[in-house]
């Protein structure tokens, strides 16, 4: 069904079928397109367009919107609470993102109502509690590559938007991004892409074009706003201007693309990649602060630092009393000071009964206690995911 609809009322989603002036007096290179983003209503507005006809059949009016209602009612609620929701969450993105690739992989058009429906779901699981999502991203994000790390990426910006107060449509356009900000990898040889391949000087140069093969893929899917594209597009851009594939700097790079920026090289680094083994979160942690104001935007970094702590989830650490823990959860604002699950004792003997302390509890015995150094887990033969993976808070 096609009506006419006043400038003033168009909702993001609505399908411009035509604008009711000639085309070289409009803004837009076509007569017909989905409304993206609300700029784009600000563009008719300045053009001094009045009404333009909307398909409404081809209009999808829900997506801009869907995440507002959804997260006015959220509460933060503690780990305990949140962790089996957040592993449903998770377990239901690894089947979504592995079809969608093999959509694209084929050619076919992503579904993207569905998406904003599984966003909307990472979202709450982050805004009830941050840390129940962001654990989970460690103990996957070594294996099968690209659906996990497009899974992990999206959660890590998600937390650091929440962090920066983004409103609910900008959070949508965060996690739309992170989720489909590779998929234009799904374009070059399976092999490149193998954990324990190792690329040649051409092929790297070749991969290096995958933000715009991305860019090209969702150009054709209805429902992208111009955030997520932005965000797509620059994901590998530096700060310094050294980045691909246009070489933008500074503030050119846009506050999506430097959150991605940062989520992207750790989830990246921390896993195996490339015939790389992986690097610990804390020193990954340490070469993002190292980059800061050369590959990375100063303010993203400490907002990416505030989020994950100088000693992410998952990391083994030694306190200065000589017992050996791992971070369990990073209490909000707490870089240094997150809660800690002892595996042995100061003379280093294993605990038979794990204790979980909380080094921000205002008692001297624990105010006493500080993280001194990261410790390899693989050097000490201490499997750290699994306690990570039953931990229940
Ligand atoms: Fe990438
Ligand atoms: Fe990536």
């Amino acid at each position: 069904m096609i009506d006419k609809v006043k400038t003033a009322d168009l909702k993001v989603g609505m399908y411009i079928h035509q604008i009711d002036t000639s085309w070289f007096k409009h803004p837009f290179l076509v007569n017909h397109f989905m409304i993206r983003s609300e700029k784009e209503i600000k563009k008719l507005n300045e053009a001094k367009i009045e009404w333009v006809h909307v398909d409404f059949e081809k209009s999808i009016l829900e997506p801009k919107t869907t995440l507002e209602p959804k997260i006015q009612k959220i509460k933060p609620v503690p780990f305990v609470q949140e962790i089996e929701k957040s592993r449903q969450i998770y377990n239901k993105a690894e089947q979504q993102v592995h079809d969608l690739m093999e959509e694209a992989r084929c050619g076919e058009k992503i579904d993207i109502p569905q998406l904003q429906e599984l966003v909307g779901d990472m979202y709450g699981s982050i805004l009830r509690n941050s840390n129940a999502l962001v654990s989970l991203s460690r103990l996957k994000n070594y294996s099968n590559g690209i659906y996990y790390h497009s899974i992990n990426v999206c959660l890590l910006c998600l937390a650091v938007g929440q962090k920066i107060n983004l409103d609910p449509e900008e959070m949508a356009s965060m996690g739309m991004g992170g989720l489909l900000h590779d998929i234009g990898l799904v374009k070059f040889p399976a092999h490149l892409l193998a954990i324990d391949y190792r690329p040649t000087k051409k092929e790297v140069e070749a991969l290096k074009q995958h933000p715009r093969e991305s860019v090209q893929i969702l150009e054709n899917s209805e429902g992208i706003t111009d955030d997520a594209m932005a965000m797509v597009l620059n994901h590998h851009e530096k700060y310094n201007g050294g980045g691909y594939p246009q070489g933008l700097s500074g503030k050119n790079i846009g506050t999506f693309g430097f959150i991605i920026g940062i989520a992207d090289f750790y989830d990246h680094i921390t896993g195996k990649h490339h015939n790389h083994e992986a690097t610990l979160p804390s020193e990954a942690i340490k070469m993002i602060l190292q980059r800061s104001q050369t590959h990375f935007s100063p303010l993203y970094v400490a907002k990416f630092v505030e989020c994950l702590g100088i000693y992410p989830i998952g990391s083994l650490i030694e306190l200065n009393t000589k017992e050996i823990g791992i971070v369990m959860e990073i209490i909000q604002g707490e870089v240094v000071r997150p809660r800690v699950l002892l595996l042995t004792d100061a003379h280093g003997s294993p605990l038979k009964e794990k204790i979980l302390i909380d080094l921000m509890n205002p008692a001297a015995e624990f105010q006493q206690k500080k993280i001194i150094r990261p410790l390899n887990p693989n050097s000490l033969g201490i499997d750290t995911e699994k306690y990570l993976s039953c931990y229940k808070g």
